[in-house]
């Protein structure tokens, strides 16, 4: 069995959360590191073998967009034990993937969620009551209450001794006070610290992020954690309430064609900007996280860097749909903050990939799909939309 020094998984993690968000620089925090991390430098990094193709795999969240996109995923890697767990009714899952186990079940509560994890070899944690800005700025206790999911499964799957375990964050863990300008720097993954998440969810992601870092440091179990940039694409919330920008612009305009009224409202003034990743890119930047040992405890961007205003978003909608549209905006509506971009230098570094795939390509794709939904739930089929 190979072994090796694991001290630069605690130095980048540490980097994480020093509050100064700079790396070692004072003497104060030396001491503080080495206090923390001295008996654990000693911790080796056991080197597990490959997943097998009938070890279990458990992905929550596996009604929603990601969840449902990721159990797809690894079957089509030709995985044969996947068990997929959300808290909708069946009817109202996004995706039935054939030889998935389908299990309906609220893993707020530490019961169902040991039956979960029971077997399992590795742990996707995907279920959140989330949505689009919205439903964020809206509903932050129920985004907060996200919590209890977080808390119980991180445990669950650890006295279910898996071994790796995936907990999906989100760029709305990052200090919102870098982000007031459209032209923003990108977010590396340090400038969460000093922290001033977005209210609600953000805090709620930035405090499970730390679970996961703890249930590595304390414990052994092999964490990782993604800090999701807004994914699109197929089989994604498309109305209702929770649905993001991009899915949302798409409805809108097939939605003025079929009533032909070409007119759109744009929340804000169209000149916040950010990135958009595709769900392709997601699931793929997952499955290499997890099963990167240098990121263990390591809170990563997964996330497109193109950053573009919700006015060229539009713009680019508009174009797929062959359409100008007579735009209106609600400058009362909530629109979060002013820019936000994924810097990618790390995952770049790490992973020596990024999350590329153009936006036109994704949002034609997606366009597409949203239309045939569109068409579907008007000619009275049963379609989910979130
Ligand atoms: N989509 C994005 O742009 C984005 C961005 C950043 C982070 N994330 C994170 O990625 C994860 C997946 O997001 P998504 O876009 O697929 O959202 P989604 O809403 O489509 O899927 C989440 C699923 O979790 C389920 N769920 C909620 N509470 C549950 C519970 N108590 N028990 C069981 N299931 C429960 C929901 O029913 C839903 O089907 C979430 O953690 C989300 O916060 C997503």
């Amino acid at each position: 069995m190979e072994e090796r020094e694991s001290c630069c998984n605690f130095k980048n993690s540490f980097k994480m959360r020093t509050l100064s968000g700079r790396p070692f620089l004072g003497m104060m925090e030396r001491r503080v590191w080495r206090q923390i991390f001295m008996t654990e430098k000693k911790r080796v990094v056991e080197k597990d073998g490959p997943l097998k193709k009938g070890d279990l795999i458990v992905i929550t969240g596996g009604g929603g967009f990601i969840g449902g996109n990721l159990a797809l995923y690894f079957r089509k890697k030709g995985f044969t034990n996947i068990r997929a767990v959300d808290k909708k009714p069946l009817y109202e899952w996004y995706l039935h993937v054939p030889g998935v186990q389908n299990l309906c079940l609220d893993v707020s509560e530490a019961d169902n969620c040991r039956r979960v994890c029971a077997g399992a070899v590795e742990v996707y944690n995907l279920a959140a009551d989330m949505g689009g800005m919205g439903f964020i700025e809206r509903f932050r206790i129920e985004c907060l209450r996200s919590i209890l999911i977080n808390t119980h499964m991180v445990e669950a799957a650890y006295e279910a001794g898996a071994r790796r375990y995936f907990f999906s964050s989100s760029a709305c863990a990052y200090n919102t006070q870098l982000q007031k300008d459209p032209n923003v720097r990108a977010l590396k993954e340090s400038d969460a610290y000093p922290a001033m998440a977005e209210r609600g969810y953000g805090w709620e992601k930035l405090m499970s992020e730390m679970f996961c870092q703890e249930y590595w440091h304390e414990r052994g179990m092999k964490t990782f954690i993604a800090r999701f940039h807004n994914v699109y694409g197929p089989h994604g919330t498309w109305d209702g309430g929770r649905e993001k920008a991009p899915a949302a612009m798409c409805r809108k305009i097939i939605e003025a064609i079929d009533k032909k009224d070409l007119r759109i409202n744009i929340w804000g003034n169209g000149e916040q900007t950010r990135s958009f990743m595709y769900i392709d890119d997601c699931v793929k930047g997952i499955d290499r996280i997890t099963h990167c040992d240098d990121l263990i405890a390591t809170p990563i961007n997964l996330g497109s860097s193109e950053l573009v205003s919700i006015n060229t978003l539009v713009s680019k909608v508009e174009k797929i749909a062959g359409v100008k549209m007579k735009r209106s905006y609600d400058l009362s509506a909530p629109q979060g903050v002013a820019g936000r971009n994924s810097d990618n230098t790390f995952i770049k570094k790490m992973l020596g990939w990024e999350p590329a795939t153009p936006l036109d390509k994704g949002l034609a794709i997606t366009y597409k799909w949203i239309q045939g939904q569109y068409e579907a739930r008007k000619a009275g089929k049963r379609v989910g939309i979130g």
